[in-house]
């Protein structure tokens, strides 16, 4: 592969960033930090001297006129990437977006509206050379609709749906979609929260992405538990889902 990694300078897509590179492939990192990204590409250099193309660009996901620019340094430094891997994301509380709607507007606006702008850029590229990998991070979040993630789970659900649509419209030119659907995993977004008894931890969800990633799924829950507790939650019904705090 010859894979960006946006997000890809901590938790789950550092992950990801470090497996591609041990197998030899090419790993582009963007992020929000250009000194967490050069030491991020430095240490995969380090780890896996003489393998894949290494490079990093700064990509601010409330900016997207940088998205095309990023996308060009990443296709200079890979020669054509074929892959997007997208893990970037912003978390908050329903409390804290309940009490601040500007947060509520730059959460939505990353995790779903910038985060399809910057799909699409990359969609297009793929598809002129023939197709190509696009793996998102949505969650078990937009599975259902469920109090204690309304806002951020809204913001997953638009991009679940959407990775949908564009594996329907464009499988046979050759895009192949990833949805992944953490449930709990320990990074430095769920910080400070209460892990559940099965929360995942980011090697494992990296290695099982990677593996949807190389068997070409559309969907992939981590950890696989999380498959069969939203497959139970779809199925409540509302008068349930009421009552429950989940
Ligand atoms: N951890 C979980 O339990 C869990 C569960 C379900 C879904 N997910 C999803 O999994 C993905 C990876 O999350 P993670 O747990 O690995 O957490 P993480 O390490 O905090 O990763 C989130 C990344 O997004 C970056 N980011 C935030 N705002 C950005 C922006 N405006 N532009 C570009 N990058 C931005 C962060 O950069 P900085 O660190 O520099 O701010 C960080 O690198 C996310 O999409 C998340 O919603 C996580």
């Amino acid at each position: 592969m010859k894979a960006i990694v946006l997000g890809g300078t901590t938790g789950m897509g550092r992950a990801i960033a470090r497996l591609l590179a041990e197998r030899g492939d090419g790993v582009f990192l963007m992020g929000l930090d250009a000194p967490d990204l050069e030491r991020s590409s430095a240490d995969l250099v380090a780890r896996h001297p003489g393998r894949g193309a290494i490079g990093f660009a700064v990509c601010d996901l409330e900016r997207p006129e940088g998205f095309a620019g990023a996308l060009d340094a990443a296709d200079a430094a890979l020669g054509q990437f074929d892959t997007v891997v997208v893990t970037a994301a912003m978390f908050a509380t329903q409390e804290a977006l309940e009490q601040d709607v500007e947060l509520t507007r730059r959460l939505v606006t990353v995790n779903y509206a910038n985060t399809v702008v910057f799909c699409e850029h990359a969609r297009k590229r793929l598809i002129a050379r023939g197709g190509g990998r696009l793996a998102v991070f949505s969650s078990v979040a937009g599975d259902r609709g469920r109090k204690p993630v309304i806002i951020y789970g809204s913001s997953k659900a638009g991009i679940t749906r959407y990775l949908e649509g564009l594996d329907h419209k464009f499988y046979a030119a050759g895009l192949r979609v990833l949805c992944v659907k953490p449930g709990f995993v320990k990074t430095g977004m769920t910080a400070g929260l209460k892990p559940p008894p099965f929360a995942g931890e980011p090697d494992a969800v990296a290695l099982r992405v990677v593996r949807a990633m190389d068997r070409q799924k559309p969907v992939v829950y981590a950890p696989a538990m999380w498959a069969l507790v939203m497959l139970v939650i779809r199925f409540l019904p509302r008068f349930v889902m009421r009552r429950i705090g989940f």
